[in-house]
């Protein structure tokens, strides 16, 4: 049975890497925290992650672990923290507030997957719906298909009650509308060209227009070991109206193997699609390598192949894993600026720091 938690999660700023890690050996044997073994399947010490590192992401897992805590279901729980997190208006990333396509549109798109049951749903290009992961959900759980698209995702969201919202943020607009107007010289948007330099209508508008790949991945184990994960996001900021990125499409975006763990990706999504990330992550914990160790080589994997190609390039991403032991890696793009997330278990709030790399 799960842990009771007796007082309210607090924020530890500390790397936990290593300290009280739980150590894989090889499939059908884990040693959990205290050094007692166990099969996979048995009851084990719930654990929810997030990639996302902020209030709303604290807040978040605080209500994903009350679930778990509670003896609920690793589903209920990534469902539960991704939903708060798609509310947050603040959020540029993800759900509502996140920021538009080319047209000034939010199209939004989420998978879910089950481990207990080996079942997956996804929603991509999805318009004013503010949460996407429970119709992703809805799909997984009330439909024999894996995905809905665009205006048939919008349909079956709707026949399910759910209302439809106008997603685009007064903040938001503003930024798109910033976006429309520098990020060409060579179209007719923004001030007249002999007022171009003088301020005028643009000096008020915010200093950034935030271009973005950013997304939320969620993973939980339960208190039986079964494993879920969702990853949400309103996606490439300015993209081009209809692209779907790696996040609602499993094995890029997320992955999650009930035997092994779960991994999700955030960053350039057409990388992580081409080289199938998080299923390439739960491959590697199969094979006996750590959630940590994994993520590493799923970016090493991005870097080979453009490297075969012979092109000089890497794009931005970031890995989040976690085994069936509870056992966490993360990992992303940068050797000066190391991958963090959000860890909530029955000992409280944590940040754990893994590697940056390239
Ligand atoms: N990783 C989010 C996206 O590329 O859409």
């Amino acid at each position: 049975m799960p842990k009771n938690i007796t007082r309210r999660l607090f924020l530890r700023d500390s790397a936990v890497a290593g300290a009280g890690a739980l150590l894989s050996q090889r499939l059908g044997e884990l040693v959990d925290r205290d050094g007692s073994r166990r099969t996979p399947g048995e009851a084990t010490t719930p654990i929810i992650v997030s990639s996302h590192r902020n209030e709303t992401g604290h807040r978040a897992l605080e209500a994903g672990w009350e679930i778990l805590q509670a003896g609920g279901s690793a589903l209920d729980a990534v469902e539960r923290a991704t939903n708060i997190i798609e509310e947050d208006p603040e959020d540029t990333s993800v759900g509502y507030g996140g920021l538009p396509n080319e047209r000034g549109v939010v199209q939004l798109d989420a998978s879910i997957m089950d481990g207990r049951t080996y079942n997956a749903g996804a929603v991509a290009s999805l318009e004013n719906i503010k949460h996407p992961s429970s119709v992703a959900r809805l799909v997984m759980e009330r439909t024999d298909h894996v995905m809905l698209v665009g205006p048939g995702a919008l349909e079956f969201a709707k026949s399910w009650g759910f209302p439809e919202e106008e997603l685009l943020t007064d903040q938001a607009r503003q930024y798109w509308l910033r976006w429309r107007e520098r990020h060409s010289d060579r179209d007719d948007w923004g001030p007249p060209d002999h007022l171009r330099e003088r301020g005028g209508a643009d000096a008020a508008l915010p200093a950034d227009w935030l271009e973005t790949y950013g997304t939320v991945n969620v993973l939980a184990v339960d208190g039986n070991g079964d494993i879920a994960g969702i990853t949400s996001t309103s996606g490439l900021s300015y993209k081009i109206p209809g692209r779907i990125g790696d996040s609602p499409i499993i094995g890029a975006g997320l992955y999650v193997d009930n035997e092994v763990g779960a991994a999700g990706a955030t960053g350039r999504g057409e990388d992580v699609i081409k080289a199938c990330s998080t299923y390439h992550v739960v491959m590697r914990m199969r094979q006996g390598r750590s959630p940590q160790e994994a993520c590493e080589d799923a970016l090493r994997d991005i870097a080979e192949r453009y490297r075969a190609a012979g092109i000089d390039f890497m794009p931005g991403e970031k890995f989040v894993a976690i085994n069936k032991a509870g056992e966490l890696g993360c990992a992303r793009t940068g050797e000066d600026d190391p991958a963090q997330m959000t860890v909530a278990t029955a000992d409280g709030l944590e940040i754990y720091t893994g590697t940056g790399l390239f």
